[in-house]
C-alpha cells in the first residue's frame, strides 16, 4: 500500500495563465497556494512585449497574490517585429525568464503572434547565445490541416527545422498532447523538454462529447485520442527529466465558455496537484511525482530547487461545481488526494 501522506519539495507551475484585473484577483490565489513559482503566459490584450509591461504585470500579480512566497516568472510574447535587444535586456535584468512563441492565430489572444519563424531569427540567435528558453505553442494554424494533426505537423514542419537552425536553443514544447511529441522530445538533445497538463493526462477527446458537448473541457491544443493520452501518462510518470509539470490553467468567464463559440482553456489551478497525484497513483508512480513536479523544471531552467515542502493526504476530495464564477476542471468529481499546504519540515 502506498503511504497515506505524501511530502514533496514544493512544486512550480511551468505554464499558467493568470490573466489580469478581476480575473487575476479571482485566480492567482489558487496557483500561489500550491506552487512556489509559475511561468506566467504573456497573452494579455495587449500582449506583454516589453520589459516595462512585464515589470508592471509582475507587480499586479504580486499585489493580487498578497504573498511574497509566490514568485511569478515573466515571459515575453514574441511578435514579428519584436526587438532582440529588448528581449536580451529583459533576460539580463531578470525580468524575462523566457520567451513565448505563439504561431499567429493558433490559440486565445495569439493574433499578434509570429507569422513565420524567419521573422524572429535574430531574436532566436540572441536567445540561443544567452541560454534563454523558448516556450512554444506547437500547432500549425493552416485551416487545411486537421485540428487533431496540428501538433504533429508543427513538429515536422516547424520545430525540426527550427532546431536544425538553432541546435543549442533551450526549447520547451508546451502542453504536449500527442505520442508524436513524446517521441520527438524523448529523442531530442537535452536542451529540448516538454510540459504536460493534468487534463491531457486525465481525459481524451471522447470526454469532450460525453453525452453532449462539454465546453469546459475544450482547450488548445485540443484533447486527442486515447492512445496519445496513454503515451503522455507514460512520459510524465517515467522519471525522464525532459517532461515536467505545466498546468496550462486557462480560466475564462463561464459565459465565454458556454457560448456558441466558446473560448479554449481549462481552469485547473485549484486542484492541480491533487489531479497530478491521482494520475501518478493510478500509474503506481507516486515516487516519481516529485521529480516531475518539483525538480526537472527548475533544473531545466537553471533555477534553484524550492527549499520548502508541501503535504498531500490520500483521502477523497470532492471538487465543487463552481469556484467563484468559474467552472474548474474535475467539477463535481472526487479526486484521491487532498492538498494540505506548505510545511516547513
Ligand atoms: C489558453 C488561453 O486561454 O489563454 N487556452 C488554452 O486552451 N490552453 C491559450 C493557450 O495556452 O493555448
Ligand atoms: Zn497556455
Amino acid at each position: 500500500m502506498p503511504p497515506d501522506t505524501l511530502i514533496l519539495r514544493q512544486p512550480d507551475d511551468w505554464h499558467t495563465h493568470l490573466r489580469d484585473d478581476d480575473m487575476l484577483r479571482a485566480v492567482v490565489g489558487h496557483s500561489a497556494r500550491q506552487f512556489a513559482r509559475a511561468i506566467v503566459m504573456p497573452n494579455l490584450r495587449p500582449p506583454i512585449t516589453t520589459i516595462a509591461a512585464a515589470q508592471a504585470y509582475r507587480q499586479r500579480i504580486q499585489a493580487a497574490a498578497g504573498t511574497t512566497a509566490f514568485t511569478p516568472l515573466m515571459t515575453a510574447y514574441l511578435t514579428d517585429d519584436i526587438a532582440a535587444d529588448e528581449i536580451a535586456r529583459g533576460f539580463e535584468q531578470g525580468v524575462f525568464t523566457a520567451c513565448k512563441l505563439y504561431p499567429a492565430n493558433a490559440t486565445t489572444h495569439s493574433e499578434r503572434g509570429v507569422t513565420a519563424i524567419a521573422k524572429i531569427h535574430r531574436v532566436l540567435e540572441r536567445m540561443q547565445t544567452l541560454g534563454m528558453p523558448l516556450l512554444i505553442h506547437g500547432e500549425v494554424t493552416d485551416a487545411d490541416i486537421d485540428i487533431f494533426d496540428r501538433e504533429a505537423v508543427f513538429i515536422e514542419r516547424v520545430l525540426s527545422p527550427l532546431l536544425s537552425d538553432f541546435p543549442a536553443l533551450k526549447v520547451v514544447l508546451e502542453h504536449i498532447t500527442t505520442d508524436d511529441a513524446v517521441q520527438f522530445v524523448s529523442a531530442a538533445a537535452a536542451n529540448v523538454a516538454a510540459t504536460i497538463t493534468p487534463h491531457h493526462l486525465v481525459i481524451s477527446r471522447n470526454a469532450l462529447f460525453a453525452g453532449g458537448i462539454r465546453p469546459h473541457l475544450y482547450c488548445l491544443p485540443v484533447l486527442k485520442r486515447e492512445r496519445h493520452r496513454l503515451s503522455l501518462r507514460r512520459a510524465a510518470t517515467s522519471g525522464n527529466p525532459k517532461f515536467f509539470l505545466g498546468t496550462d490553467s486557462a480560466p475564462h468567464a463561464r459565459d465565454a465558455k458556454e457560448s456558441a463559440c466558446g473560448c479554449a482553456g481549462i481552469f485547473n489551478a485549484p486542484m492541480a496537484l491533487e489531479s497530478y497525484a491521482t494520475v501518478f497513483e493510478q500509474e503506481s508512480a507516486l515516487p516519481r511525482l516529485e521529480g516531475f513536479a518539483s525538480e526537472f523544471g527548475p533544473r531545466f531552467y537553471g533555477l534553484q530547487l524550492n527549499p520548502r515542502k508541501v503535504r498531500l493526504r490520500r483521502t477523497p476530495q470532492p471538487v465543487p461545481e463552481r469556484i467563484g464564477e468559474l467552472v474548474p476542471f474535475h467539477a463535481g468529481q472526487t479526486l484521491g488526494w487532498l492538498f494540505e499546504g506548505v510545511i516547513d519540515a
